[in-house]
């Protein structure tokens, strides 16, 4: 059906075609095109193992070679090195100028395949294949890649677009709960910036999607991916809009880096929203009643809500350095109500005071 079918068209002339289909094959049918010859397939070592044949599979015939490049999966190798490694194995293959970079995998292949795409040779195309939920909702779309350094998390990078993003909800059936629940929390964040119907979708269908069933992610992940690909289509580089997808993450961040990210992102992202919703009660007149409709659709889709044990005080150092920080006030993306977030002027951004922030993490305590 073409309704699956998103195409991202910047005014430059770039396009990402963004597809949301089932069948793999079906999809590649779709946005392949002759010139990519030489292709390089990226995962980490897990999501080679389980689905990298099936994609290899689809990929026969189209291309003169292939060849699959494994790393292992963890954050700890979203490094230069890992991609030094990489570029020199496509290298002493003699990949050419005829490459296309395929990245299987979850959000962090996405950052770091994208970001060799990005660099080899100057930049050659890449083709995204999102494994996991939070890959699908976020990750593989928007053209943001890079890697950590010891100084801090996606400090090198570049902002490369993939030409097409393939979303086939049959590949999370392998995916493990915890990720599952890391995505989730990112689809609640997509529908409380921009879709009040997408909302009500998620809280009439919260059962199926607290079990994991995949078979039925069509219609939000096809949402999802116009939601956040029309604020990356307005605002590629983050300086206005694109800012909305912090919702929920400045201070989910925090809570991230102060408890040594023993706490998993969706939960932080889920804490950081609730944090930030009660922020923006006090501050923008974001109703109660939505509040505790967010508050309730996350704890039924199973994420765990308990604050975890870290001081107001230690949370501080990292919002005030946060890349959201303008002339010494934090600040964020809040709801104005489900669906819609406020603005301040012509900024997306709305400064708080820390006093506010301080009064809702002690209301967050606070709660039964
Ligand atoms: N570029 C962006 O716009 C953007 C947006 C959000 C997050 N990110 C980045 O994404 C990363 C987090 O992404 P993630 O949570 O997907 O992490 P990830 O890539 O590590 O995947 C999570 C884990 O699930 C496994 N996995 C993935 N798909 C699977 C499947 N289908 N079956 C079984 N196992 C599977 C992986 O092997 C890994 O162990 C972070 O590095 C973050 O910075 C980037
Ligand atoms: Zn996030």
């Amino acid at each position: 059906v073409k309704d699956d079918l998103l195409d991202l068209e910047f005014p430059d002339g770039r396009s990402c075609a963004v597809l949301v289909d089932r069948d793999l094959g079906a999809g590649l049918d779709r946005v392949w095109r002759p010139e990519w010859q030489e292709i390089a397939i990226i995962g980490d070592a897990t999501v080679m193992a389980l689905h990298g044949a099936t994609l290899a599979g689809h990929l026969q015939g189209r291309c003169r070679r292939m060849r699959q490049l494994d790393f292992p999966a963890g954050e700890a190798h979203k490094v230069r090195a890992t991609k030094q490694l990489l570029e020199d194995q496509l290298l002493a293959e003699g990949f050419g100028r005829q490459t296309c970079v395929i990245a299987l995998g979850g959000g962090i292949t996405m950052d770091l395949a994208g970001f060799v795409a990005a660099t080899y040779l100057r930049g050659v195309p890449h083709i995204n294949v999102p494994t996991s939920l939070l890959a699908q909702i976020d990750a593989a779309i928007g053209g943001k890649t890079g890697v950590n350094t010891e100084r801090g998390k996606n400090l090198i990078g570049a902002v490369h677009q993939p030409v097409a993003v393939l979303i086939c909800s049959d590949l999370l059936e392998t995916l493990p709960a915890d990720q599952w629940l890391n995505g989730l929390a990112e689809l609640v964040k997509h529908a409380m910036i921009a879709d009040a119907t997408l909302f009500a979708w998620l809280e009439a269908h919260v059962e199926e999607l607290s079990r994991q069933e995949t078979a039925l992610l069509g219609h939000p992940l096809r949402r999802s991916a116009e939601i956040k690909g029309q604020l990356v289509l307005q605002d590629e580089l983050e300086h206005g809009v694109r800012s909305l997808l912090n919702f929920g993450h400045t201070v989910g961040h925090a809570v991230e880096h102060a408890t040594g990210h023993a706490v998993p992102h969706g939960r932080a992202v889920a804490l950081g929203m609730l944090v930030e919703g009660l922020i923006a009660r006090s501050t923008c007149g974001f109703p109660d009643a939505d509040l505790q409709r967010l508050q309730r659709l996350l704890e039924l889709l199973g994420i765990e809500l308990d604050l975890p044990g870290c001081a107001f005080d230690s949370l501080v150092p990292y919002m005030a350095r946060d890349k959201k920080v303008r002339d010494d006030a934090i600040r964020m993306a809040l709801p104005l109500r489900i669906g819609a977030m406020a603005k301040d002027g012509d900024s997306h951004t709305v400064p708080v005071a820390e006093e506010a922030l301080r009064r809702a993490w002690e209301e967050m305590e606070a709660r039964p």
